[in-house]
């Protein structure tokens, strides 16, 4: 059990309600949780009815989705559980805000997840206003989190913005510099947008969330899983974090940028090949597990 709490809060990075359990029994507690597509299509009931060679209408994926998310909701805390509209690159704003209110309603702690594109951040707009919570994911630039702060201000409930650590890492980016830029940016701000880790490949990875105060991370079991083997380490005053590659080479600095958050949201600049990227792999791994007939 988890002996001193950590202010960031830790939300389960997956789509299996056995894990979310299991990782509740090992923490003591879990805030909440993230899934996305290609989390559900890895989840051991999809997997089972894949491979027994139904082929899943459209209606029978969702109401998978619904039966997980029905599962994991009473297990976690105030963080909620965040459930993602299926977008392709061509899914237009009004689609994805009929599904996420459709989505919405599925549990009492929902938080419908939108991709940092155009057409989400119009999908977060329409939502906010209607007080639907909302997390706006696949994000990996400072500009991308400031139209998202621009786009639902207002908000009565809090929104999150998820920067993808490990994918820009991964990409030869430093993805921690993302997440202190975001941070600094929204010391500017009125706080209504919450910073969620995600993409967290290590520990090392969660520790600097906490050192830099992410209001909240998702993490997978298994990096949970390790903290906890090190018996639940927390960054003191002479923590430091060095952003390397696999063999140890410093991975490239993001600089922080000057922007004005009271702009409109247009005006920033949110394309990146990564969120482009990103939804292609959600859009592969939906298709080719769910609708596939094995
Ligand atoms: C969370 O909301 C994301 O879907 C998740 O952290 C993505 O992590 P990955 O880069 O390991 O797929």
């Amino acid at each position: 059990m988890l002996p001193n709490k950590p202010k960031t809060k830790i939300l389960v990075d997956g789509g299996d309600p056995n894990e979310t359990l299991r990782i509740k029994s090992l923490i003591g507690f879990v805030d909440g949780q993230t899934t996305n597509p290609s989390l559900i299509a890895k989840n051991p009931e999809v997997q089972r009815l894949v491979a027994s060679g139904h082929r899943l209408s459209s209606q029978e994926e969702k109401d998978e989705y619904k039966k997980i998310v029905q599962s994991i909701s009473p297990l976690v805390g105030d963080a909620g559980v965040s459930i993602e509209v299926f977008a392709d690159l061509d899914t237009r704003a009004e689609e994805m805000l009929a599904q996420g209110q459709e989505m919405f309603s599925w549990i009492p702690n929902a938080y419908v997840k939108y991709p940092c594109t155009h057409e989400g951040l119009r999908a977060a707009q329409m939502s906010v206003q209607k007080s639907i919570r909302v997390n706006i994911t696949l994000c990996f630039s400072q500009d991308q989190a400031a139209a998202v702060y621009a786009a639902t201000k207002g908000s009565r409930e809090p929104v999150y913005v998820s920067p993808f650590v490990g994918r820009l890492d991964d990409h030869g980016e430093d993805g921690m510099d993302l997440i202190k830029n975001i941070k600094k940016m929204y010391e500017h701000g009125d706080g209504h947008v919450h910073v969620l880790a995600a993409s967290i490949r290590g520990v090392n990875h969660l520790l600097y969330s906490f050192a830099l105060n992410a209001e909240l991370a998702t993490v997978p079991s298994k990096v949970l899983e390790e903290w906890a083997a090190k018996g639940f380490p927390l960054p003191d005053r002479n923590f430091t974090y060095r952003g390397v590659d696999a063999n140890d080479k410093p991975l490239k600095a993001i600089p922080y940028k000057e922007l004005d958050l009271n702009l409109p949201w247009q005006s920033f600049d949110i394309a990146h090949e990564l969120t482009k990227k990103g939804i292609q792999k959600f859009v592969a791994d939906y298709e080719s597990t769910l609708r596939r007939s094995a």
